[in-house]
C-alpha cells in the first residue's frame, strides 16, 4: 500500500475530538458488524437512518483512499469514461481519509485497519476505541476470499499460496500478531474496550449489552434484542446499508464476491491440511510465547 506514505503523517498528526470513537481492527475480523452495532448503540438506536445511509458513510474508512492506488484508478476511470457522475464518486473516493474525517460532523465514527502505533499517539487519552480481534486462521480464510474478489487486492494464487504469504507478514495491514498484541497490552484503559469476534458469535446480547455499557449507553433488554435481531447474520447479509454494495456498482469487487460470507468461526478447517494446521499451530504458539492474550477459539 505505498499510498499510505502520503497521508501517514496527517493521519498520526490528525486532530482528534473528545467524542470520537475509533473501530481498529485487523482485516476481516468483523469490523462491519461491531461498525454498525457501535454506530446503532451511540445513535440512539436510529434504525431509519442507519436504513436510509449507507455505513460507508456513517463512518468513514480511513485508509480507503489508499486502496484507491494508480493502477487501480486508470482501470476504473476507463471503465467509467461515459459517466462523468460516476468520474466524479471516484474522485471522491481518493480524498485522503485525513481530509474526509476533518470535514466529518460529531460524533465522528472512524474505521480503521491501522495498528495503534501508526495512529495519533494520544489516541486513548482523547477518544474512545473498540478493537475487535479473531483467530488468524479463519482471518486469511476471509481476508483470502476478499483478496480474490476485491480488485484493489487482485490475488490470484490458491489458498495456500496466501496463507503463506499471511505467516510472513506479506499481507497489507501486517504483521497480524502485533496489531492485536498493541492493543491487547492496552485493553485496561477505561477507553479502550478488546473483544474478540468469537464473543459476539458465542454470546451476543452479553457483548452488546459489553458494548453499551463501555459507551456509556442504557437500553432495556426488549431493545438489545432487537437490536442483536437487526446484527444476525442471516438478516446483515440482506441488508443493502451495510453491504458495500456500491463496490460491485463501481467495478470494484467481483459481481459474485462477497463482504459478508459465511460468519462463522472455525471455517478454516475446510482450508488448512495436516501440514499447513501443524505449521499455523507453531506459529500461533511462537507469537503468543510472550502474551497472555488467549483467542476464545483456542481454549
Ligand atoms: P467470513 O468471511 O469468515 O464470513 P470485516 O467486516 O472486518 O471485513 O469482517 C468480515 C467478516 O465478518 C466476514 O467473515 C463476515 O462474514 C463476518 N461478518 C460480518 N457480519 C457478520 C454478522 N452479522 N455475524 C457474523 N459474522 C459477520
Amino acid at each position: 500500500m505505498s499510498d499510505y506514505k502520503h497521508d501517514a503523517e496527517n493521519i498520526y498528526n490528525m486532530p482528534l475530538r473528545h467524542d470520537d470513537i475509533f473501530l481498529v481492527t485487523f482485516p476481516r475480523s468483523g469490523t462491519t458488524w461491531t461498525q454498525e452495532l457501535v454506530w446503532l448503540l451511540v445513535s440512539d438506536l436510529d434504525y431509519s437512518t442507519a436504513a436510509k445511509v449507507p455505513l460507508s458513510s456513517r463512518s468513514i474508512f480511513l485508509e480507503f483512499p489508499m486502496l484507491m492506488h494508480k493502477n487501480i484508478v486508470e482501470h476504473l476511470n476507463k471503465e467509467h469514461a461515459n459517466n462523468p457522475d460516476n468520474l466524479k464518486t471516484l474522485q471522491l473516493m481518493r480524498t485522503p481519509g485525513s481530509e474526509q474525517v476533518a470535514k466529518m460532523p460529531s460524533p465522528r465514527f472512524i474505521r480503521t485497519h491501522l495498528p495503534l502505533s501508526l495512529l495519533p499517539p494520544t489516541l486513548l487519552d482523547s477518544t474512545q476505541v473498540v478493537y475487535v480481534a479473531r483467530d488468524p486462521r479463519d482471518v486469511a480464510v476471509s481476508f483470502y476470499h476478499l483478496s480474490r474478489e476485491f480488485k484493489s487486492y487482485n490475488f490470484n494464487g490458491s489458498f495456500k499460496t496466501y496463507w503463506s504469504l499471511f505467516i510472513r507478514d506479506l499481507v497489507y495491514w501486517s504483521p497480524f500478531f502485533e496489531h492485536l498484541k498493541e492493543a491487547w497490552r492496552m485493553r485496561h484503559h477505561p477507553n479502550m474496550l478488546f473483544l474478540f469476534y468469537e464473543e459476539l458469535l458465542q454470546d451476543l446480547p452479553a457483548t452488546v449489552q459489553r458494548v453499551a455499557n463501555f459507551l456509556g449507553k442504557q437500553y432495556r433488554a426488549d431493545q438489545i434484542t432487537e437490536l442483536c435481531t437487526h446484527l444476525k447474520f442471516e438478516n446483515f447479509k440482506k441488508n443493502p446499508s451495510v453491504r458495500f454494495g456500491n463496490l460491485k456498482e463501481y467495478g470494484m469487487m467481483a459481481p459474485k464476491g462477497e463482504f459478508i460470507r459465511k460468519g462463522k468461526s472455525g471455517n478454516w478447517r475446510d482450508y488448512f491440511d495436516e501440514d499447513m494446521t501443524r505449521e499455523a499451530q507453531l506459529w500461533i504458539d511462537k507469537n503468543l510465547q510472550d502474551t497472555d492474550m488467549q483467542f476464545p477459539s483456542m481454549q
